[in-house]
């Protein structure tokens, strides 16, 4: 099994992801803190941008992650699984910072 490191850009914050697990259960076993909705890939609330590294994005409604956004490196942490080691952001689009929130599991 794949195992792949999820790193946080500009902290030394990091997660352990098998390669079966998405972003959002592997960030939220590490205590990382991913904004949480839908979990379904619907409300886009989870989408986090991904400077380095690669994933599948997996099943999601183009509403909550349009061709635009995901053409700049943004992702679902519900659906997106990992298939190399990531850095993630959690700065929103216009470069703040997204609330820690915890996870809802
Ligand atoms: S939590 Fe709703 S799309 Fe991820």
């Amino acid at each position: 099994m794949d195992i792949y490191k999820i790193y946080v850009r500009g902290e030394a914050r990091e997660a352990t992801a098998p390669a079966h697990r998405t972003l959002l259960d592997a960030a939220s076993a590490a205590g990382l803190p991913v904004m949480v909705g839908c979990k379904g890939g619907g409300c886009g609330v989870c989408k986090i941008l991904i400077v380095d590294g690669q994933v599948e994005h997996g099943m999601y409604a183009k509403s909550a992650l349009s061709d635009d956004e995901r053409g700049a490196g943004y992702v679902l942490a519900c659906q997106a699984r990992p298939i190399s080691d990531v850095t993630i952001d959690f700065s929103t689009e216009d470069g703040r910072r997204k609330p820690e929130v915890e996870c809802i599991l």
